[in-house]
C-alpha cells in the first residue's frame, strides 16, 4: 500500500509532492512526510495523519527535487517516528512494501554501530544501502547489490546526500512508474499522482534501477542501460470529480448502470450473441481456479457459481492469500483466473507469478490496463468501470461479476446447455438490466432501513449459493465502512454454532433471490426470527414472501440468474453507505485501509 511520489526537474517541488500525496492518499493515509534538497542538505517534514495534517506544517521553499510518502503502516505504530521519508548515514528513502529479512539485517548493522530510530523495515532498508554505498563503485552497483540482499517487496524513491541533484528509484513486486515531462521526471506510486503535471508515463519492471539527473532519465537492469516505451494516459477528467456528491462511494454507485453498459456492450451489441466470441473461450480448460482478494474474492465466488451452473465447468474459488502458499494442481491443460480492480494487489500478483510457473494458462480480470497483474496475465479482459476512488469498491465490482456472468454465458452457448428460449431471456434481461439498475439505485427504502439498524453492533448477513456470496460482499461493505462487527453466514449453516449470538433485535439481512432454494432460506430466517432477531429481506418481486419473517423488505426486479447478482448487490452497497453515513463515518477513506494492497 502506500503511495510514493518524487519529483526532480525545474519546478517547484514541494507543491508538486503535496498534490501527488492527496491523490494517492487512498493507499494509505496514517501518516505522511517529504524530503527535499535545499540549498544541497536535505530538508524532512513528517506527521501523524492525513496529508492535510502535514500540509499545514510545510513551507513553500525554492527546491526542485524531492520525496514523499503516504504511509499504510505494516512495521511499527503510525507514529511520527515511523512515518517515512527514513534517513540513515547519507540515504534518505521512501518505501513501499515489506523487507522481509530485516530483522537479520538489521542486527547486522547495528554491530556495524548503525542506530535505528524506528521499527520499520524501511530504516533497516536504508541502512543497508548506506552500508553498501560505503564499498560500491557508485549508487548503481550499490542499488543492484541491495536487489540481492533484500528479500519481500519495495518500490523506492531515494536522496544521497553527495548528490543533491539526483533522484534514484528502484523496485520489485511493488508498483511504481516514471512520469514525464519537457523540464522534469516524476515517480509515483500510481498514475493519478502525475496527471495535474503529465499524461506521459513510463512502467517499471521489477529489479529496474532509475537515475534521474540533468532532466535525464536513465533506467538499468542486470547492469545495461535498457529504454521502456513513453505511453500516454487517456484520462477522464470527469471520473476525478464527486459531480456534486457528497462521497465517492455514493458518486460511484450512480455510475453503475454506465459501467455495467459500457462493460457488457462490447460482448453483445445489437442483442445478439455472436460478438461473446471476443471473449476467451474457457470450455477447453481440464480445471478452472479463480484466485483474488476481498471484494474481488466474492466477484469469483459468483463467477464459480455461474459458470458451474451454466457452463457445467468445475472451477474453484480461492483467496489469494491462502493460494499462493497451498499445493497447486496445476497444468497447462489448467485455467487460473485472477480478479482485481486494482491489479496491484500483492497477493493476487504473487498468486498469478506462481501459476505462471506451474505452466497454467492465466486470464486477467483487471480494471487498470497498465496494472501488473493485467501485464503479467497470458489474457486480459478489461473492466469498464473507470477510476474507482471510493476505498470501498462498488462500480468495479458489479463489472467484474458482469464479465464471469458473460464468461459463463458463452460457456453455456459453445457447451450446448443452455435452449435458445434461455438466451433470449438472458439476452432481453441483459438489455433491460440498465435501466433496472437505475430504478434500483433511486429506490428510497435504504435510508429508511438504514435507520433501523446503524446504532446496533453486530449484524448478520444470510443467504445460500450466490446469494451467500452476495452476502459475504454486502457484510464487507458494511463492516469496512461503519465499523459495525458484522458476519455472513451460509444460511443452513447458522444454526451449526454462530445463531447463539442472535438476540432480541439483532439485525438479520437476508438475500433470496433463487426460487429453487428460495423455501429453505426462509425456514432460516425463521429459524432468527424465533430468537428475537430483527429480519430485513432483500428478494425479488416474484418471491413474495409473507410479512411475519421479516420487519423490512427491499424488493428487486426479477431477472434471470445469470444476470441477477448485478442488480442483488446495489441495496448492499446503498444500505452500508446509509449506515455509514448516519454513523459519521469517514466513507470514502474508512480508517485502517487503502485502496490497493500492495503489501502481503
Ligand atoms: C473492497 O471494498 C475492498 N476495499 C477490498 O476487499 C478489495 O476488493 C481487495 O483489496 C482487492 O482489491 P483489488 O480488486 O484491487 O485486487
Ligand atoms: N513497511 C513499511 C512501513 O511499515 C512501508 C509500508 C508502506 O508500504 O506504506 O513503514
Amino acid at each position: 500500500m502506500c503511495g510514493i511520489i518524487g519529483y526532480n526537474g525545474k519546478e517547484k517541488v514541494i507543491p508538486i509532492l503535496i498534490d501527488g500525496l492527496k491523490s494517492l492518499e487512498y493507499r494509505g493515509y496514517d501518516s505522511a512526510g517529504i524530503a527535499y534538497f535545499k540549498n544541497n542538505n536535505i530538508e524532512m517534514t513528517k506527521e501523524v495523519g492525513r496529508i492535510k495534517e502535514l500540509e499545514k506544517i510545510i513551507k513553500d521553499e525554492a527546491a526542485y527535487i524531492g520525496i514523499g510518502h503516504t504511509r499504510w503502516a505494516t512495521h511499527g505504530k503510525p507514529n511520527k517516528t515511523n512515518a517515512h521519508p527514513h534517513k540513515v548515514g547519507t540515504v534518505t528513502l521512501v518505501h513501499n512494501g515489506i523487507i522481509e529479512n530485516y530483522e537479520s539485517l538489521k542486527e547486522e548493522l547495528q554491530k556495524k554501530g548503525y542506530h535505528f530510530l524506528s521499527d520499520t523495515d524501511t530504516e533497516v532498508a536504508a541502512g543497508m544501502l548506506d552500508d553498501t554505498l560505503k564499498s560500491s563503485k557508485d549508487m548503481i552497483e550499490a542499488l543492484s547489490t541491495v536487489q540481492s540482499i533484500f528479500t519481500g517487496s519495495y518500490a523506492f524513491g531515494i536522496l544521497l546526500d553527495q548528490e543533491p541533484d539526483t533522484l534514484y528509484a528502484m523496485k520489485k513486486d511493488s508498483p511504481l512508474i516514471i512520469g514525464v515531462k519537457e523540464d522534469g521526471y516524476f515517480i509515483a506510486s500510481d498514475i493519478p499522482a502525475i496527471l495535474n503535471y503529465t499524461k506521459d508515463y513510463i512502467l517499471l519492471d521489477d529489479f529496474d534501477i532509475v537515475k534521474i539527473k540533468d532532466q535525464q532519465l536513465t533506467i538499468y537492469h542486470d547492469g545495461k542501460e535498457i529504454k521502456h516505451e513513453v505511453q500516454t494516459f487517456a484520462y477522464d477528467e470527469e471520473t476525478a470529480q464527486k459531480d456534486g456528491y457528497p462521497h465517492y462511494m455514493l458518486k460511484e454507485i450512480h455510475e453503475e448502470p454506465r459501467v455495467l453498459e459500457k462493460t457488457i456492450k462490447p460482448f453483445l451489441e445489437n442483442g445478439t450473441t455472436s460478438l461473446l466470441k471476443n471473449l476467451p473461450d474457457i470450455s477447453t480448460y481440464r480445471h478452472i481456479d479463480i484466485v483474488a482478494c476481498g471484494s474481488a474474492w466474492h466477484a469469483g465466488m459468483i463467477g464459480k457459481s455461474l459458470i458451474e451452473k451454466y457452463g457445467k465447468l468445475p472451477v474453484q474459488c480461492h483467496i489469494a492469500s491462502e493460494y499462493r502458499y497451498q499445493p497447486l494442481f496445476l497444468d497447462e491443460k489448467c485455467l487460473v483466473i485472477f480478479i482485481s480492480q486494482s491489479g496491484e494487489t500483492a497477493d493476487t500478483l504473487a498468486s498469478l507469478k506462481i501459476a505462471k510457473e506451474h505452466g497454467a494458462h492465466t486470464l486477467a480480470i483487471v480494471n487498470v490496463a497498465s496494472s501488473s497483474i493485467a501485464r503479467a496475465a497470458d489474457e486480459v479482459i478489461l473492466t469498464q468501470a473507470g477510476c474507482e476512488i471510493a476505498v470501498a469498491t462498488t462500480k468495479a465490482f458489479d463489472a467484474q461479476v458482469a464479465i464471469l456472468s458473460l464468461l459463463a454465458f458463452r460457456t453455456a452457448i459453445d457447451k450446448n446447455e443452455i435452449d435458445s428460449k434461455e438466451i433470449e431471456q438472458i439476452l432481453e434481461d441483459y438489455e433491460r438490466l440498465i435501466k433496472l439498475t437505475e430504478k434500483l439505485i433511486e429506490q428510497k427504502d435504504y435510508e429508511q432501513i438504514a435507520d433501523h439498524i446503524y446504532e446496533k453492533e453486530d449484524i448478520f448477513y444470510l443467504g445460500r449459493q450466490i446469494d451467500y456470496a452476495l452476502s459475504l460482499e454486502g457484510s464487507l461493505k458494511l463492516k469496512e465502512i461503519s465499523y459495525i462487527h458484522c458476519d455472513a453466514y451460509a444460511a443452513g449453516e447458522l444454526k451449526h454454532g454462530t445463531i447463539s449470538l442472535v438476540e432480541q433485535d439483532t439485525p438479520v439481512i437476508t438475500i433470496v433471490t433463487d426460487e429453487k432454494i428460495a423455501s429453505k432460506t426462509i425456514s432460516n430466517m425463521k429459524e432468527v426470527r424465533a430468537r428475537g432477531s430483527y429480519n430485513i429481506l432483500i428478494t425479488t418481486e416474484m418471491l413474495d414472501f409473507k410479512s411475519d419473517v421479516y420487519q423490512d423488505k427491499i424488493v428487486l426486479p426479477t431477472v434471470h440468474p445469470m444476470v441477477m447478482p448485478m442488480l442483488t448487490v446495489i441495496p448492499l452497497q446503498l444500505l452500508a453507505y446509509y449506515v455509514a453515513l448516519k454513523r459519521g463515518c469517514d466513507i470514502d477513506k474508512p480508517r485502517n485501509l487503502a485502496k490497493s494492497v500492495t503489501v502481503e
